[in-house]
Parts: C-alpha cells; structure tokens; sequence
C-alpha cells in the first residue's frame, strides 16, 4: 500500500481506548470527517476504485456507513440505500439478525429499494467481526441484488479472510491503530 493519502487517513482517525467499554480501543471516524484533505481523499480513494464498476447500488450501513455511502453514490451515478437499526424506516423491510458480543442486533431494509440483478456495493465505517457486513450482504441478495464489493474505512487484517462474509471480497483502507 504505497498510497501517501493513506497515511494521513490513518493519522486523523481518533483512537479512544476503553470507549465505549473497558478493552475496546474505539476508531473514531468523526475527526476523519473534520479533516477536510482526509475526508476527501477517503471518498476519492473509494470514487476511484468504484465508478466503472457498473454499481448502481451504495448500501450504507446505520450509522456511520451514512457518512461515507452518500458522497460515493452520488459520484458513481449511483443510488443510496440506508440499512437501518430496527423500526428506523418507515415502509415495508425484510430484516437481517446478526450476533453482538452480547445479543442481537438487527438491520432493515427498505422493500422496493433495491431490484433483481442490481449490483450493489456496501459500506461502512469499520468492520470488526464481520456480523454486521453479513446481514448487509444477505438483506441485498433476499432480493435478488449482487454484491459486488464490501468497503471499510478501517478494518483487521484478520477478517480479511473473507469468513462470515458469504465469500464476498471486502476492500479496506487502513487497519486499526
Ligand atoms: C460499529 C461499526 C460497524 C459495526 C462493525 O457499529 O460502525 O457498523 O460496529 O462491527 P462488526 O464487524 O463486529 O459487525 P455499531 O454496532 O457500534 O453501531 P452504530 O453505528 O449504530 O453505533
């Protein structure tokens, strides 16, 4: 990974040990956001991989994948499709359950969104086990869309195995510090 942009990416997401618990080191992208030159590139980098791709669909994952998924949407021609926590949309959904360290969670989407043979493209700000990417992954293909790419700002190395992400390649720009 020669890109210089991508140094600079690393370096202005905040690192806040024990947030939101004791142990977690949380990667907070919100001070990316304020770095305008580290924003944009972030958004150029995915811009660039993405637009001749043939996506029309960015599905954005609740709440920070919203932070990103728009602007690389629009730039590619594409539309936005929010994924949703429970009984955020206001239309039909068909839901996906996916395992937290302690419980479940659950992510919507809207019926009607997203149509047969579309090829969609997921982001998010962050994956970790890879639970929350899978149900965005299953949600887009109950309908019949194909997932072409999984994208992360900051991801491990680890789940770039690509299990529990129903084979689906998943593109990372930088690991967690
Ligand atoms: C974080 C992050 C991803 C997810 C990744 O969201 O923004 O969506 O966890 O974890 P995983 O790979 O282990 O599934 P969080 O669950 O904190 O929800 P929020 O964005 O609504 O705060």
């Amino acid at each position: 990974q020669g890109d210089p942009r991508l140094k600079a990416i690393s370096e202005a997401i905040r690192v806040v040990p024990h947030f939101p618990k004791p142990g977690i080191m949380f990667q907070d992208i919100t001070t990316l956001l304020l770095d305008h030159k580290a924003f944009k590139d972030t958004v150029d980098i995915f811009v660039d991989r993405y637009r001749d791709m043939g996506i029309s669909v960015v599905a954005g994952v609740e709440a920070r994948g919203f932070m990103f998924g728009p602007s690389i949407a629009l730039a590619i021609g594409a539309k936005f499709v929010p994924l949703r926590k429970p009984r955020k949309l206001p239309g039909e959904v068909i839901s996906e359950a996916y395992v937290l360290e302690y419980g479940t969670d659950c992510l919507e989407m809207h019926v009607g969104a997203v149509q047969p043979g579309e090829r969609a493209l997921v982001i998010d700000d962050l994956v970790a086990t890879g639970g929350t990417l899978s149900a965005a992954i299953r949600l887009l293909e109950r309908v019949g869309a194909q997932v072409v790419e999984c994208a992360c700002v900051v991801g491990l190395r680890e789940v770039k195995g690509q299990h529990g992400l129903n084979g689906k390649p998943l593109y990372i720009l930088v690991e967690p510090r």
